[in-house]
């Protein structure tokens, strides 16, 4: 039975053409270390990882590759940003269609003094920004929120959001892990920009990073301190970017693996992926009309939202549908609740959550055709188990 990746959502796969070749020869001729080594093997792959901090500072209209961060990803990028910049009796606003990635951090920083308040997005998913502006407080210090929902892939609109920070004050941190390598996103109004390797930008995983307005970076300590390969002699971290971030040994792999997912991007563009993502979603909305006993969750149509369409089957058990559609039929999503418990009750989900059909690049308008044939086919063979 042919398979067919429908789960971009969770990790974009196939990565880019290039990544796997990069990572290999990278791994086999020239895994040498960065700011370690004294010879010139060991500068041509500090040459490569700076030129890679260069294109996606380019990808962000960063204002320097210095501000630009590599971590393991948005979870750890979120961990420094808070644990760095939060102190006790500081207060902090939210959504309520965030991920774990958000709401862990933040639920453990209110066990060390650290407040938050979420702001209810509507039952499509969709927030209204000035819904923020009642809850901020005399010692609110910042928004975390995410670009686009990962369970239903609604757009949130962080240009409002990011001006109403700017005008009381409060930093503004975002969590672009949906989005980065999907949509234009300018880091110049946003004081943080949270990204990952593995999803839109179709790197490895276990890369990604943050860029930080060097202004912001001031304000935060390093959570991770160590050997930098830089100002050996100071028993003190360094204050320079990247440094005060970036202790200990780089995943150089995923990096150069990263530099070959960018490249691929750069040469077809984010805006002409997007809109062959968004071509494939309205196909696969449309052909799912007629389709008894499912629902879209979140909004119906595919303005203002990410390559993500999440399904409720309400005669069904949902993972038992997910699991049919992997069995019969070959097709890989993810069923539950997408470590976005909070969103599904906001989206009225919970807990029986949402099968999740998300489209990467490479998916074909023939996949998508086979995919709603099989989701009818699933549906009038009378399995799998009711819920009733
Ligand atoms: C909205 C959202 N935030 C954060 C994450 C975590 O990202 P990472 O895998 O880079 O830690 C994910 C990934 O599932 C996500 O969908």
């Amino acid at each position: 039975m042919k398979k067919i990746y429908a789960d971009n959502g969770s990790t974009s796969f196939p990565k880019a053409p290039g990544v796997a070749n990069a990572v290999r020869d990278f791994l086999d001729e020239a895994a040498f270390n960065i700011n370690r080594g004294g010879y010139a093997d060991s500068y041509d792959i500090a040459m490569e990882i700076f030129d890679t901090r260069q294109m996606l500072c380019d990808l962000f209209r960063a204002k320097s590759p210095a501000e630009v961060i590599f971590t393991p990803g948005v979870t750890y990028s979120i961990n420094m940003v808070l644990q760095g910049f939060l102190r006790p009796g500081d207060h902090i606003l939210t959504t309520s269609m965030e991920h774990n990635a958000v709401m862990r951090p933040l639920h453990a920083l209110s066990k060390r003094g650290v407040a938050y308040d979420v702001v209810k997005c509507a039952r499509d998913g969709t927030l209204d920004a000035d819904d923020f502006i009642p809850l901020i407080r005399s010692n609110t210090k910042a928004v975390i929120m995410s670009h686009a929902s990962n369970v239903c892939g609604t757009i949130m609109p962080i240009e409002a959001v990011a001006e109403i920070c700017r005008k009381n004050g409060l930093r503004f941190i975002l969590d672009s892990a949906q989005s980065a390598g999907t949509l234009e996103i300018d880091a110049n109004f946003i004081d943080v920009l949270t990204f990952t390797g593995h999803k839109g930008l179709l790197g490895p995983g276990g890369i990604g990073g943050f860029v930080v307005k060097k202004e912001f970076a001031d304000e935060i300590s390093p959570l991770i301190v160590g050997g930098t390969g830089s100002a050996s002699h100071e028993i003190e971290q360094p204050e320079i970017l990247p440094d005060k971030f970036e202790s200990g040994t780089m995943n150089l792999a995923g990096i150069v693996g990263l530099k070959a997912a960018l490249e691929y991007i750069g040469a077809i563009g984010v805006k002409a992926m997007h809109d062959k993502k968004m071509e494939l979603t309205t196909q696969f909305i449309s052909e799912l009309e007629g389709i008894q006993d499912i629902r879209i969750i979140g909004k119906k149509t595919t303005a203002a939202r990410l390559a993500v369409v999440s399904l409720d089957f309400p005669k069904h058990d949902n993972a038992l549908i997910a699991a049919a559609l992997d069995e019969n039929f070959g097709i890989m999503t993810r069923c539950g609740l997408h470590c976005s418990p909070m969103a599904h009750k906001t989206l009225n989900t919970y807990p029986q959550g949402t099968v999740r059909f998300s489209f990467g690049y490479f998916n074909t308008a023939e996949e998508i055709s086979y995919i709603a044939q099989s989701i009818k086919e699933q549906m009038s063979g009378g399995f799998p188990l009711s819920r009733e």
